[in-house]
């Protein structure tokens, strides 16, 4: 069995999973309550919270997956990229884990877990396959022709998806993590309302954000305060809309350019529930993950591990955390 840590941002996370990608269990403690106050992932308060609650949150995954440390054949962990005091809890974690018992360590790139998250599960999709990520930190379109590797086709020049979503909650008075308020808020607003733009940059697959949240931002000072607070859910519908319209689009455009007919969506933003539905009208076979494999997750890092090569003890002892992408 595998066991797998992740701590990138500001989810303590830690799962069991069986080398033919069986999870057994997928623990997360959110800490979204504790940064909620400060509107954001405040990285300090992250990494204290991390090593307050890895041990329990990896005792509990071993638990409810009814194993030990004693069946644990390899342990996984998120290496980056992320916050690097947050990263370092885990990665810290893991290695002592490993060492103790002379395990095998396999650190693993955050973002090819959410590319990996869609080789799990139930039903779960086989390359080759495009694969549109977007999450809080990131949103890309990428082509995985194997499982231990995936070719970024565009990505974000600015904002990701998730971003958009968070700073506009902010902008319209809303808590944080704001995508899942716009995504409930928006059910009761008109999509229409508000005509917001759909930035589409360059002549290939990269996304850009940024100018839809100021466009927001205008918006809402053009109505006042008053009057945006009573469109608020408007307002909300028609920024969700936009957001949407552009991740379709962008999907379309890659099955179109790359003739693959496999689809996967993945990233926090996999979530929303208007995504969720209007990916259904790819024109593609389409995966769309569990709830629980789109957010933040150590299931699909110790999934991700399945397919990479594992460092022996004790080579890894002297494995660094990397905040940065190119992990
Ligand atoms: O993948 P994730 O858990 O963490 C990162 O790697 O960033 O994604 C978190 C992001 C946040 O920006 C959050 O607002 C967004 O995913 N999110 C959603 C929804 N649920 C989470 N965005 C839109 N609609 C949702 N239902
Ligand atoms: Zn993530």
């Amino acid at each position: 069995m595998i066991l797998g840590i992740e701590t990138s941002c500001d989810d303590t996370c830690a799962a069991v999973v069986t080398p033919d990608g069986e999870i057994l269990s997928n623990v997360v403690a959110s800490q979204g309550l504790l940064h909620e106050r400060y509107g954001g992932v405040v990285p300090e308060i992250a990494s204290r919270r991390h090593l307050e609650l890895v041990d329990a949150v990896t005792a509990d995954a071993l638990e409810r997956a009814d194993t030990s440390l004693d069946d644990v054949r390899s342990v996984a962990v998120t290496r980056g990229p992320g916050l690097i005091g947050a990263l370092l809890v885990g990665v810290s974690s893991a290695k002592a884990l490993a060492a103790a018992r002379g395990l095998p360590l396999t650190p693993v790139n955050h973002l090819h877990g959410h590319v990996v998250a869609s080789t799990l599960g139930e039903n779960p999709i086989e390359p080759p396959l495009l694969c549109l990520v977007a999450s809080g930190g990131h949103t890309f379109v990428a082509r995985v022709d194997d499982p231990a590797d995936h070719t970024v086709l565009g990505q974000t020049l600015d904002d990701a998806a998730g971003e958009a979503f968070d700073k506009g909650a902010r902008i319209l008075g809303l808590e944080y993590p704001g995508g899942p308020v716009i995504d409930r808020l928006a059910k009761e607003g008109d999509p229409e309302a508000f005509d917001f733009p759909r930035s589409l940059p360059g002549d290939g697959l990269d996304f850009s954000f940024s100018g839809l949240k100021t466009a927001l931002l205008y918006r809402v000072r053009d109505l006042g305060e008053d009057e945006a607070e009573r469109r608020r859910a408007d307002l909300a519908a028609s920024y969700q809309r936009a957001i949407v319209d552009v991740l379709e689009t962008r999907a379309r455009q890659a099955i179109e350019q790359y003739g693959v007919s496999r689809f996967a969506i993945g990233g926090g933003v996999a979530a929303n529930s208007e995504w969720r539905a209007r990916a259904q009208e790819l024109d593609a076979e389409l995966w769309v993950p569990p709830m629980a494999l789109c957010t933040d997750n150590a299931a699909m890092i110790a999934g991700a591990s399945r397919f990479q090569q594992p460092m022996p003890y004790p080579d890894y002892l002297s494995l660094d955390a990397s905040a940065r992408p190119a992990a």
